[in-house]
């Protein structure tokens, strides 16, 4: 007989989370009731963001994750009993699995998926959430033009190498910060970008001084910390800063480290604004689709980088801190 096996919070990390921080349990497969159905969940999404849901109080942009409930994720998976209306089985659907095999739902937030179409990790990439925070990200909040100079930090990632190729489209000068040679070469030589800065290894300042001599139009920012102060030093008129996020700081012990150039913005007129991608749902279906018809325009290209098994989670779930993964973090949770 199968069973569902189920990744609860143990405890709340301080700093860095440890395998400790979980608990590996096994319990029934859970049966649908009238207008539920039941989907046997193939791949969860790994995002920087998780680490905000398990720290207590409200840290991040939803509550926290409670201890000892199913970790939340966003994940992909097949109907396998359904007494829901629209839903059928057979189906595939993208919706809040949760790190576990088996889950039942109502359906309310959960969509359908088409595996003919892209890889079914794909719509946890590019053609999901990190894809969408990439296209209104640089596009809207980011309110990219023509001919901008555009800095993006996590550029190899699954929203900065997004990002980065967007700006390329709007025939925007770009540059990726990224750690490491070989992910600084991956996004000048596979994704096109126009330069990298190894934050690792390259004098960041300076780089910035080489790259943007008329200052920087957009920066895109990903991990907060030093890398955003030394962006705010080389502003051009204008500029804009998209607060995407901030990974350097997630795993602090000590408060988060703000800006100390943000003076930076007064000099140049320029405006630093946040952004959650939920805000731009009702528009999801429309950047999808673009993005879709960019990719078969060999235009963007999107990466995944599965790995497998529901009891690997935490050494795979800290790939998104040391940074030892490239494109979108998908961990493959079934065992078909
Ligand atoms: N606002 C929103 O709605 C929203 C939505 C989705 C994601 N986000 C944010 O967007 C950012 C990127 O998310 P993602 O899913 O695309 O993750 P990702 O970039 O695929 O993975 C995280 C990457 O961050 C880099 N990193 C880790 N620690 C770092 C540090 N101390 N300093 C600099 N870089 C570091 C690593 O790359 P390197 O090897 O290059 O270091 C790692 O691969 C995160 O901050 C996330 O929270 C925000």
């Amino acid at each position: 007989m199968k069973e569902n096996k189920q990744l609860l919070l143990r405890k709340r990390p301080l700093g860095l989370p440890k395998q400790d921080t979980w608990k590996l349990v096994k319990t029934e497969i859970p049966k649908p009731n009238d207008g539920e159905f039941l989907v046997e969940c193939e791949f969860v999404s790994l995002d920087p963001a998780m680490r905000g849901w398990i720290n207590a109080g409200r840290s991040s942009y939803i509550p926290p994750v409670e201890l000892n409930d199913v970790m939340r994720a966003g994940g992909v998976g097949k109907i396998i009993e359904s007494n829901h209306e629209n839903f059928k089985v057979g189906e595939y659907v993208y919706g809040q699995t949760g790190i576990q095999q088996y889950i039942v739902t109502d359906g309310n937030g959960w969509h359908k998926v088409d595996p003919t179409l892209a890889p079914l990790p794909m719509y946890l990439g590019t053609l999901g959430m990190p894809g969408m925070t990439a296209y209104f990200g640089i596009l809207e909040v980011g309110e990219l033009k023509e001919g901008d100079a555009v800095l993006v930090s996590g550029a190899a990632g699954a929203v900065g190498s997004v990002v980065g190729q967007i700006a390329k489209i709007k025939n925007c000068k770009v540059i990726g910060i990224a750690g490491g040679a070989d992910k600084c070469k991956y996004i000048v030589d596979e994704l096109g970008f126009d330069g990298a800065i190894d934050y690792k290894s390259d004098n960041v300042a300076s780089k910035l001084k080489e790259y943007f001599p008329k200052g920087i139009d957009v920066y895109f920012d990903n991990v907060g910390g030093d890398i955003l102060d030394l962006a705010l030093s080389r502003l051009a008129m204008h500029a804009r800063i998209v607060i995407c996020g901030a990974i350097s700081q997630y795993n602090n012990t000590t408060p988060i480290k703000g800006p100390s150039n943000y003076l930076s913005l007064l000099v140049n007129r320029g405006t630093m604004r946040g952004m959650v991608v939920f805000d731009y749902a009702k528009d999801y279906q429309k950047a999808a689709i673009q993005m879709g018809q960019w990719m078969m325009q060999g235009k963007l290209k999107s990466k995944e980088d599965v790995y497998e098994g529901i009891e690997n989670f935490h050494e795979t779930f800290l790939r998104l801190f040391s940074g030892d993964k490239k494109g979108k973090l998908v961990l493959k949770v079934s065992e078909n």
